[in-house]
């Protein structure tokens, strides 16, 4: 009998397979920057007993169903909404993301993020490369603070807990909603626990670290950016469903909030036509949350990993429900 073969939906450096070779057969999409065509996906797919994917996968029932013979599906991101879970489980495959080892990175680009549309960084090194620069001024460019000021943490989980250590080093002062309060974080950095009204309200810095699904879908919204500060500043490091796009453009556009940082998007990609591209207000980043390489070979070990356990029928290390 020939080894298990498993499927990874895009071209990633084959060092990383190295050490698994001896017990599987890989196959791959040969192309780094192009998501594996559905037909493709569909046809490769039938052979395979385990699959890495992307978050630009779309795994759903009709797919699961094609596919229910695959015993292992590792998403490469630690958010699976791309995932039907629910078939997935009915069908007995096991689901795994990569939490743990993005959590430093993506805080990192979380707080950068913040940092650079409270001090205006973008536009601010544009004005060189467009010959702005004629004289110092004393408002030119001028920001908000970061030291000192609110940040509201939405979601915190993991990467909200050390976005909060990254503010607790800034001076800030840390407010935070998430589900179920953790008296632990409150104790370590201080934080105090709050309604999501009253976090939104007060908070000069408003973190979104919300996972998406159906209950957080459009979480910010025309009435939710109302209700924030006209100094606020909105930044989304999670999912670009749990934001109105629209309402957020109508809310910047016409300064209901000052600024938005963006790193996730409803429908990504996106271009330099999105609405949101064209205020000056909204730093946009591609999605590059976790994108380190350190860390990307990390999350491309731990889907390995998770996928060689469960094919050698040993448990998970990170198996999502
Ligand atoms: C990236 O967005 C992830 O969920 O890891």
């Amino acid at each position: 009998m020939g080894k298990p073969i498993i499927y990874i939906t895009r071209q990633i450096p084959t060092q990383l397979l190295e050490p698994y070779k001896a017990h599987f057969q890989f196959e791959m999409w040969e192309k780094e920057d192009t998501p594996v065509p559905e037909a493709i996906l569909y046809e490769e797919v039938k052979r395979a007993d385990g699959m890495m994917c992307l978050l630009t996968e779309k795994i759903d029932k009709a797919f699961l169903e094609h596919a229910s013979h695959l015993k292992v599906i590792a998403n490469m991101a630690v958010g699976y909404d791309n995932i039907d879970v629910k078939t997935a489980n009915a069908k007995e495959i096991t689901i795994t993301n990569t939490p743990d080892v993005l959590t430093e990175t993506t805080a990192d680009l979380t707080f950068t993020l913040l940092l650079t549309t409270a001090r205006r960084i973008i536009e601010a090194s544009h004005y060189i490369y467009e010959d702005k620069w004629d004289v110092w001024s004393p408002f030119m460019l001028a920001g908000s603070d970061v030291h000192a000021k609110k940040i509201g943490i939405i979601g915190m989980g993991r990467i909200g807990e050390a976005v909060g250590r990254r503010a607790k080093g800034f001076g800030m002062e840390i407010l935070y909603h998430n589900r179920s309060r953790n008296e632990r974080i409150e104790n370590e950095l201080g934080a105090t626990y709050g309604s999501f009204e009253d976090v939104i309200k007060e908070a000069d810095f408003v973190v979104s670290l919300l996972p998406l699904t159906a209950g957080t879908e459009d979480t910010f919204n025309e009435a939710t950016f109302a209700q924030m500060k006209p100094s606020a500043i909105f930044i989304n490091a999670s999912r670009g469903g749990v934001v109105d796009e629209q309402a957020l453009y109508e809310a910047l556009k016409n300064q209901v909030i000052r600024a938005a940082g963006l790193d996730v998007f409803k429908k990504e990609p996106i271009d330099s036509t999105h609405p949101l591209a064209t205020l000056p207000n909204a730093v946009l980043l591609p999605h590059i949350g976790s994108a380190s390489v350190q860390t990307r070979e990390r999350m491309i070990q731990l889907c390995l990993d998770n996928i060689s356990r469960v094919l050698h029928a040993e448990a998970p290390l990170t198996p999502v429900k």
